[in-house]
């Protein structure tokens, strides 16, 4: 079925008709450096760009807005303060129901400028690196925008992430500051954040500050010399500080995300083009009108808190919500009632907290009003189609469109997606692209599909304003990643269907990356910290339909022959806690598969294609077996498969 646009809608829309979205997106194509060049103009800019675009394919080396200098934390901050100082900026819902607390423009500004003095105080100078470990609070919005105030470059790192992998992140990055809080609420447990932060940053001599919010009254250990309580620092400083103005191409933020090795890739936006991708995106994919209250429920550790929580709401001068606790605490009707407390006109939120709240029924959400609501939308993950109907018919009332974007970490902002007041929907689909954006599916041997009606690796042509310019330290790293399965290509790592009207439809990932309740999980990830065990010698994981997290983790274990006798269930518990405790909650193993061989060809290659299959049920169908060094290992998977059905 086909979901017209809805009338009314069309009337305030920025994009009223297919045919003026068909006109700007040729434009694009067209004349990219025009249409950029105007989009630019949504920025001020303290010197303008000389250039649009400057890009060198072959070498992967992209700029964009070349000459131009600006500031991100003006654009989301100053400017707004000169308009309208006492519109609220943030509304901070906190952990506990009905608890809010509205920072306006002029609260924001003093508040960044403060941070920005104490981080300038604690050596923090242009160009270095500030870890920030933080739950949702707004400091998090603060630290960030105070970085980019001076020129610092933020690395968030989401606050469910264990120790071993903030340390890793801490160390790859250089940071040499660390923000952290000393507990994060979160539902109904308490986030040990600082006790957290205390192990990552142990011995490690780089870390010279670490900068504690006091967001409970718990009482952590303070370190003499390295840990200060943020808030009695910013009460030394003034509101005022001076912004820095960046090159156009000058770093913004590193954020690091999954890939299919074990290193996680940080990747690294900037200045100008992220920040004009940001606003233009944000302006035409949630249709932005002047009175939005924007309800994004990201957290901002991955990449749609920073581009559509923090800069692309506020650059464009919309109220963002920052939400602490989870879509159901203290029950599965808080999202909604959020809704209704701050009048969202907004919602944006993932497939897998729509899945969870569907199953609780659709009491919670007609206790709710939900009248401000005008726009839904949903991103991480493909989203089934019936859960899309569920949003569109229960939660919007049929009234609001729902918006299904597909981007990425690397892509900066949503490359696929409707124009809400434009676009047919198809349930599940993400419709069709941005302006500036060319996909293209290219099969297996790197051949280009042409016309509708195809299935392949979905690619993108050319370069946009808001795409990585490289992963931070290793621009080959960059380059082998992006640019070398299809030469002149980006590679999404995405497999994905267009259809017989041209629409989109992502399949999901075709690399050696889940997506696990919309967070992105190397395989190979799991696999060291299941291999770093004591009891494991060998391990390879793989990902099967899960009815909640869209993608559950399967691990398939061997064991060394002194832990052969211990039990399995207790050995189960123990692989899963490692998990747990190496990368992070998050990570944790839907199952453990403990066996004696794992499937191998003569060369000693794993067959994972094999353990996919099994793990997902589709032992009818395990295609060629012949390749098996020993037959006999697959005879054991299958016997425990059988059992476990
Ligand atoms: C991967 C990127 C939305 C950005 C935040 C996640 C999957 C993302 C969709 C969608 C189907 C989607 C893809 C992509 N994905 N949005 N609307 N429909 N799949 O960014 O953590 O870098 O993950 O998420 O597989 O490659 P990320």
């Amino acid at each position: 079925m086909i979901y017209a646009p809805k009338e009314g809608f069309g009337r305030t829309a920025r994009i009223q008709s297919m045919e003026d979205y068909q006109f700007l997106y040729r434009k694009s194509l067209e004349r990219p450096e025009e249409f950029w060049g105007e989009m630019a103009q949504a920025l001020t800019w303290f010197h303008p760009p000389e250039t649009v675009l400057d890009a060198d394919t072959d070498q992967v080396d992209f700029s964009w807005f070349g000459g131009g200098r600006l500031n991100a934390c003006y654009n989301a901050v100053d400017r707004h303060v000169k308009e309208n100082p006492r519109k609220p900026a943030i509304i901070w819902a906190k952990n506990e129901p009905g608890q809010y607390e509205l920072i306006t423009w002029r609260d924001l500004k003093h508040n960044v400028g403060r941070v920005a003095n104490v981080l300038k105080a604690h050596g923090v100078k242009k160009g270095d690196r500030v870890c920030i470990y933080l739950p949702m609070v707004p400091e998090l919005a603060y630290t960030m925008l105070a970085c980019a105030r001076i020129g610092a470059v933020h690395s968030v790192v989401f606050a469910g992430f264990s120790a071993d992998s903030l340390r890793e992140r801490i160390l790859d990055s250089g940071a040499q500051v660390l923000v952290t809080a000393n507990e994060g609420p979160r539902g109904a447990k308490r986030v040990r954040t600082k006790a957290i932060s205390d192990e990552a940053v142990e011995g490690l001599s780089q870390v010279r500050s670490v900068l504690v919010v006091r967001r409970t009254e718990a009482d952590v250990p303070m370190k003499a010399g390295r840990d200060w309580w943020l808030d009695q620092e910013m009460s030394k400083h003034r509101g005022t500080c001076p912004v820095e103005w960046m090159a156009a191409e000058d770093p913004l933020f590193i954020l690091y995300t999954s890939g299919s090795t074990g290193k996680p890739k940080g990747v690294m936006h900037t200045t100008g083009g992220y920040l004009v991708y940001a606003v233009t995106t944000h302006r035409y994919v949630f249709d932005l009108q002047p009175d939005d209250v924007h309800f994004c429920t990201a957290d901002m550790g991955w990449i749609t808190g920073h581009t559509y929580l923090l800069y692309g709401p506020l650059a464009n001068g919309t109220t963002t919500v920052l939400f602490e606790s989870i879509p159901t605490y203290p029950d599965a009707g808080r999202l909604w009632q959020v809704v209704d407390d701050v009048k969202a006109t907004v919602l944006f939120t993932a497939p897998t907290a729509l899945r969870a709240l569907l199953r609780e029924g659709d009491a919670y959400v007609k206790k709710s009003s939900r009248k401000s609501l005008r726009l839904l939308a949903s991103a991480g993950e493909p989203i089934n189609p019936e859960v899309w109907r569920w949003y569109h018919d229960v939660v919007g009332e049929g009234r609001c469109p729902v918006v299904d974007n597909w981007w990425q970490t690397e892509t900066g902002g949503v490359l696929i997606a409707p124009m809400p007041g434009a676009t047919p929907c198809k349930p599940g689909s993400a419709t069709l692209p941005f302006f500036g954006v060319e996909p293209v599916l290219v099969d297996d041997e790197g051949r280009v599909l042409e016309g509708n009606g195809v299935s392949g690796n979905l690619c993108i042509a050319r370069t946009w304003p808001g795409q990585a310019r490289t992963l931070w330290g290793n621009h080959q790293r960059f380059i082998e990643t992006y640019y070398s399965r299809f030469p002149r290509l980006y590679f999404t790592g995405d497999g994905c269907r267009r259809d017989e009207d041209g629409y989109y439809w992502i399949t999901g990932r075709v690399d050696d990356v889940l997506n696990v309740s919309g967070h992105r999980l190397g395989t190979a990830e799991v696999e060291s910290a299941l291999v770093a065990h004591e009891s494991v010698a060998e391990a390879a994981v793989v990902g099967f339909p899960h009815e909640l997290k869209g993608t559950g983790v399967c691990a398939f274990v061997t064991l060394k022959p002194e832990f052969l006798d211990a039990s399995t269930e207790q050995m189960m518990g123990a692989l899963k806690e490692q998990v747990r405790h190496v990368i992070g909650p998050i990570a944790t193993p839907d199952q453990v598969r403990i066996v004696s061989g794992l499937p191998k060809t003569r060369s000693g290659k794993i067959l994972r294609r094999m353990l996919r299959k099994i793990a997902c049920g589709e032992t009818q169908d395990l295609g060629d077996t012949s390749t098996l060094a020993e037959p006999s290992v697959l005879d054991e998977l299958l016997t425990q498969q059988s059992q476990m059905q």
